[in-house]
This record gives structure tokens, C-alpha cells and sequence, in this order.
């Protein structure tokens, strides 16, 4: 059902009216301009932004808004205005830096009615003359042109409007997000049989296999495989493909799955060589629900939970404990408190996980798979057991208890640690012992992580390798080279627009990097209910976790569910089985979108995809909805006639003519649409 209830809508701020000279020319400066929105700094009339006299390019000017990119201003016009007009530019007093860069833009009525085009510092002043004759609301915004907001000082210098009339304008304060309640796009998946997930997996030659065929459709279901190489035998009730292979080769199965209502197929490839995770992981990690109060019973109920609401059916696998399986050096908590390690050295998890083994066989016999959490340090981020100097024997026991992930953190390492290595009596075993020294260069970032890697690779196991180091050092241009299968670019993920729209929204840098066993991760999903701890429903909108899926899946991200899986909700549940959304995540390609588009609120992310086609993601970033003809298909290298799918609603919405046609859009505040373009024949 996709009903949208408004529940309320809000502007904040007070209306400020103008007092103006003459009924002839509003000065944009007699406004007031304190609500106006900016990047840095606040907003100055007849000043830069710093303070200084308007100055553009040797050029002064004694009125105007001096400003800072990313800026809005908001006038209601009420219709009173025949024109707008300024001159326009980057301030003067950046000397001349390099850095900065802006557009200015004119919007009336939601419509662009004028953009400057990239402005440098030293560009002479641009003329701006815009006819306003009916707008009733004006927006002047500048933008940072796509490269940050480091020295975009931008001045609208002499801005005055012209009208007829005396008319009050008034600037308004930035609009709130109109909140709706939960609209569910996805539709449900047919009782008829249909295999999802990614269309090809990797595994290396020797390490345990397990595959669970992902599929939805009513149970009983009977599964089968073609030509399925030697060494491995699939369970016909559970779909689950286990043993072992010996040689590297890739090998297409075709795979069946079967109920009353009819037969499903699909051509599946094993590529049995040096790389795993050829598609980014895709599962639950405890941390941004459970935090610190992790237990054995919690993960085994995301376990189940996992498989009892179907997510198993569209390819979700891992089940990842994070920090707080080990003991404690100062916890108040007595599960948590016991011996850090045995005498023989073997780490000593905490009273919570009696069993590790047993554990990850749990794990495993539903069709899923384990992963753990250390540190390349003494200890970990939340102060439990870490792994430094004890990396042989953690990988060991990883890979005997059955553990299929690794998440390697980097908190309480540092490079001096290195002179104590083979010393273990000497090794800072308690708390605050260590003092540390920040790294300096690329090879101190990627000793702990080549370290673990070697300890890792001789497991006769496949551990998929997820480094946390926050981006350091561009982990994303070396996190291959130590083995590495994913790597966090950036801090902690909160459950809030700014932190989700923040990270997502800059991972262009790291794109290029990624590729069928290398994956940028700019953390785990905030959707659901999910606290550190302290559990509430994201404070993410309905539309706003719409954008942060489509966002994760056209970045290849890593998909790690972060809430507590045992209470998961009808909306969170159609967010998370999208099959078409998914697909973009899992495609063999392994191409990260990047940002093809950034005009104002409007970013337009393009992915390409295995099958030539192309996944673009249209985000509205401004609070209000947007509504566009969308046209821009050259720069989206789109040519000839394009089939439009929309993959949240699974429908097919358009054919559009590249060079004469248009896409008509309206995206909901902080909101998307999620389209996947094929050329038609
Ligand atoms: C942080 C990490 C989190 C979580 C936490 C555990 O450094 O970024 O995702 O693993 O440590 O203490």
C-alpha cells in the first residue's frame, strides 16, 4: 500500500520583512539575511563573508550579501517582483586560492532560472539579470561547484530587486523535512519460485565451501544444480551447496529451484581461485544495535530471525559478532570480566560466548555465515582482548571455531608496538599502559593489516578480510595490497541525515578502487531499530532510509544490517528485500557509482552494470520535494532510445528518446529515485 500521510509541516524561523529605499529597487541587503543557510561562517550584508568591503576581482562594491558555499536564501516574493539582478563572484579576500570554486543559482518557483556556471577566485564579476515577473518564491543558493566548500567566499554584490510596486518581501527560514509514515514500495515476491542474489561467488581452492541457494517462493521448495563441479553436493530441502574444491577453474552451474507452482532457473558462476567476497558481503553485524551488550543468545536470534523473515531468501549471509566477545580490562560488568588469554596464548572469550565452535556451527547449519571483530592493538576499541602479537593464534582460532569474517579495527595499536613484537612478557596487557605514536606514513598503516593477512591466509578457510581503520592514509588505494577484501573510508555511521547523508554522499574519491573482491565500506546500515545499546527506531525519515539503501547499493557497499533483527517491522523488512535494489550491490561488474550530476539539491549517481545497463540514482538533498524534466542524457553517456525501470516500485516507467525526450521527476525531500536504464533495441 503506498499511502503517503503528510503528519505535518513546519518552517522553521521567523519571517522577517524588508523596509526598502523606494518602491522602484528592494535592496537584497535592507532583507534580512540572518536565515540565510551557509557552509561556514554567517551571513554578512555589505560585507564578505569575512568582514571585508564586497570586492570582485579588484572591483568594489558597497552593497550586497557576502556568503559562504553551501548557501541558501529563501525570499517570498509573493509575485511583487519584475526582476533580479546582481553581480556575482568569488570575494577577493581568498587570494586567489585555487580551492575555491563556486556556482551561483537562481531558483523560482523550483525552477532554475539562472546559474553563473564555476566560478574561480580572480573571475571577473558575472552579470546576473533574471526576469521574476509572477515567481512568488525565489531561492538564491550557491553551490561549491562538487569539490568541498574550502575557500568559497562568495559575494552577491549590488543586489536589488525591481518592482512595481511597494510589496513586503520576506526571507524565510530553512523549511523542516515533511515527515510521512512508512510507504512501502517494494512489492511482494511471488509465490512462484525465483533465484536471487549475486550470479557469481568465489571461493579458494581447499576452504570449506557453503552457498545457500537464495530463493523466494512457497515452501516446500526443491532444489537442484547442474553441472555442479566435484567436490560439492547441494541439499535438495535446504538449497544449501557444501564440500570442498581442490583446483582453481570457474565453473557455470545452473541452478533450479522448484515448488507446486512451477520452476525457476538461473546460470550461477564459481570461480574457485585466490579471490573471495567478488560480490560485497551482505549481512548482520551486532554492533549498532547491541554495542557492548552482546551475547551468544542475541547472535543466534539474529541467526534465526535472519532465516525466519525470508532475508536469507534474497541473499543475506553473514552473522557478525562485533566488539565485546572477549574479556574486559575494566568493565564494571562480571560477564565481561576473566582471563585475557590461556597460558598457551589462545584468546579467552568472555562468559557471554561459552562456545565459540558452537556457535559458528549454529551459524552455519542454518546456511549462514560467522564473522568476529578484533584489533591490530592490545585492545580493542571498547577495551576488550586484542590481537597484538597474537595474530597467529587468533587467525587459528578463528578459522578452528569456523569464523568466516573478520572486522580488524585499529584502535590501541601504534607503530612503536612494533619494537616489542616476539617479546610477549612485555607486551601492554593492561590499561592505559600503552602511550602510542600516530602513524606517519603509508607502510606504518599497513603493517598491522599485512600482518593479520598472512596469519589469515594460511587458515584453510576462507575469512573474508574487513579492515577499520576510518579511511586513514586513503586506505582504499592500498587495502588490496594487504589482502584486504573491504575497508571502512570514513568514522562511525549514526542514525542521522547529516552523519548517513555525510559519508554517503562523499565517497567519490575511493570509487575507482573498488572492484569483484575490494570494496569500499562506508559503514553498516542505520535502518530499523537500532542504539548502540539503547535501541529506538532510526531517527532516519521514511525517505531519507530509502536514499541511504539505494545510496549503499550503488556504492557497492558492503550491506551489514545494524538492528536488532528480532524486531523487524514490515517497512524495514520491504527496505532490506528488494531483489532489483539488491542486484545493484551484487552485480558481477563491481563498479562503484560515483556522482555524474550536482546541481544544487539535485546529485543524479551513476552505476554501470554487468549487462550494459546502467543503475542511476536521482537524491533530492534539499527538505523540499523536487520536480524536474530531466534531460541531461548526455552527461550520463546515455544515448538512442533507454528503457526506465523504476526498482523500488519493479516497474517499467518509460521509454525515453536520449535526444529529444525528457524523464519527468518528482523526488520526495532527502529522498530518490532509483532507475535502471537499458538500451532499447
Ligand atoms: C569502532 C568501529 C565500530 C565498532 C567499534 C567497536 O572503532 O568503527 O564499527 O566496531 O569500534 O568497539
Amino acid at each position: 500500500m503506498t499511502s503517503r500521510i503528510a503528519l505535518a509541516l513546519g518552517f522553521s524561523l521567523a519571517v522577517f520583512s524588508a523596509g526598502f529605499a523606494s518602491a522602484e529597487t528592494v535592496w537584497l541587503d535592507d532583507l534580512n539575511l540572518a536565515s540565510a543557510e551557509q557552509g561556514w561562517g554567517e551571513p554578512h550584508k555589505n560585507q564578505s563573508v569575512d568582514g571585508h568591503a564586497l570586492t570582485i576581482d579588484g572591483k568594489k562594491f558597497e552593497r550586497g550579501f557576502g556568503t559562504h558555499a553551501e548557501s541558501t536564501l529563501r525570499v517570498n516574493l509573493a509575485g511583487g517582483a519584475q526582476s533580479f539582478s546582481a553581480s556575482v563572484g568569488v570575494d577577493d579576500e581568498v587570494n586567489k586560492n585555487p580551492a575555491s570554486s563556486i556556482e551561483f543559482i537562481v531558483r523560482g518557483d523550483g525552477k532554475t532560472l539562472w546559474k553563473s556556471g564555476v566560478m574561480h577566485a580572480g573571475d571577473a564579476a558575472k552579470n546576473c539579470d533574471v526576469d521574476l515577473a509572477g515567481v512568488k518564491s525565489l531561492v538564491l543558493e550557491v553551490s561549491d561547484a562538487g569539490d568541498g566548500i574550502s575557500y568559497d567566499h562568495a559575494d552577491w554584490s549590488d543586489a536589488k530587486f525591481a518592482t512595481v510596486e511597494a510589496k513586503s518581501f520576506t526571507v524565510i527560514g530553512e523549511p523542516k523535512l515533511v515527515q510521512v509514515a512508512p510507504y512501502i514500495l517494494t512489492p511482494p515476491a511471488p509465490a512462484t519460485p525465483r533465484i536471487n542474489g549475486a550470479d557469481v561467488f568465489g571461493v579458494r581452492p581447499g576452504s570449506p565451501f557453503l552457498f545457500t541457494i537464495p530463493a523466494t517462493g512457497d515452501r516446500p521448495m526443491k532444489f537442484s544444480a547442474q553441472h555442479l563441479p566435484r567436490g560439492l553436493k547441494l541439499d535438495a530441502d535446504t538449497g544449501h551447496i557444501t564440500g570442498f574444491l581442490k583446483m582453481k577453474g570457474e565453473f557455470t552451474v545452473t541452478l533450479r529451484a522448484k515448488n507446486a507452482l512451477g520452476t525457476a532457473e538461473k546460470k550461477f558462476r564459481i570461480v574457485c581461485g585466490d579471490q573471495i567476497a567478488l560480490t560485497p558481503p551482505m549481512g548482520w553485524n551486532s554492533w549498532n544495535c547491541f554495542a557492548g551488550a552482546v551475547s551468544e543468545e542475541k547472535v543466534k536470534s539474529a541467526a534465526d530471525a535472519m532465516v525466519k523473515s525470508g532475508l536469507i531468501n534474497h541473499g543475506w549471509t553473514y552473522i557478525n559478532v562485533d566488539d565485546y566477545w572477549q574479556n574486559n580490562h575494566d568493565s564494571k560488568d562480571p560477564t565481561l570480566r576473566g582471563p585475557f588469554r590461556t597460558a598457551q596464548g589462545h584468546i579467552v572469550p568472555n562468559s557471554r560466548f561459552p562456545d565459540m565452535k558452537g556457535l559458528a556451527d549454529y551459524i552455519h547449519q542454518l546456511g549462514l555465515k560467522a564473522g568476529l571483530y578484533s584489533s591490530p592493538g592490545p585492545w580493542t576499541c571498547g577495551n576488550c582482548t586484542g590481537s597484538f602479537g597474537y595474530e597467529q593464534q587468533d587467525a587459528a582460532d578463528y578459522a578452528n571455531w569456523g569464523f568466516d569474517y573478520l572486522k580488524y579495527d585499529w584502535c590501541s595499536y601504534s607503530p612503536d608496538m612494533e619494537s616489542l613484537r616476539g617479546n610477549s612478557t612485555n607486551y601492554p596487557m593492561s590499561a592505559g599502559s600503552w602511550s602510542g605514536s600516530t602513524p606517519s606514513g603509508q607502510a606504518e598503516l599497513m603493517k598491522p593489516y599485512a600482518i593479520m593477512h598472512d596469519a589469515l591466509a594460511v587458515q584453510k578457510r576462507d575469512i573474508v578480510y574487513s579492515l577499520c581503520q576510518y579511511g586513514m592514509g586513503d586506505v582504499w588505494k592500498w587495502g588490496d595490497q594487504v589482502g584486504g577484501n573491504c575497508w571502512r573510508t570514513t568514522g562511525d555511521i549514526t542514525d542521522t541525515w547529516k552523519s548517513m547523508s555525510g559519508i554517503g554522499f562523499n565517497q567519490d574519491k575511493a570509487a575507482p578502487y573498488a572492484k569483484p573482491g575490494n570494496w569500499n565500506d562506508p559503514d553498516m546500515l542505520i535502518v530499523g531499530q537500532v542504539g548502540w545499546g539503547n535501541l529506538h527506531p532510526t531517527r532516519l525519515s521514511v525517505d531519507e532510509q530509502y536514499t541511504h539503501i539505494s545510496l549503499w547499493c550503488l556504492l557497492s557497499a558492503p550491506l551489514l544490517i545494524g538492528c536488532d533483527m528480532t524486531k523487524l517491522d514490515a517497512f524495514t523488512l520491504n527496505l532490506l528485500e528488494n531483489d532489483e535494489v539488491l542486484a545493484l550491490d551484487q552485480d558481477a561488474l563491481g563498479k562503484e557509482a560515483t556522482c555524474v550530476i550536482n546541481d544544487g539539491r539535485l546529485r543524479v549517481y551513476e552505476k554501470e552494470l554487468e549487462d550494459g545497463g546502467r543503475a542511476l540514482g536521482f537524491f533530492n538533498l534539499g527538505v523540499e520535494p523536487l520536480k524536474l524534466d530531466f534531460k541531461d542524457f548526455a552527461k550520463l553517456g546515455l544515448a538512442g532510445k533507454q528503457h526506465v525501470r523504476d526498482l523500488w516500485r519493479q516497474q517499467d516507467v518509460a521509454t525515453v528518446n536520449t535526444t529529444s525526450g525528457s524523464l519527468p521527476l518528482t523526488i520526495p525531500g532527502h529522498g530518490v529515485m532509483l532507475y535502471k536504464l537499458t538500451a532499447a533495441k
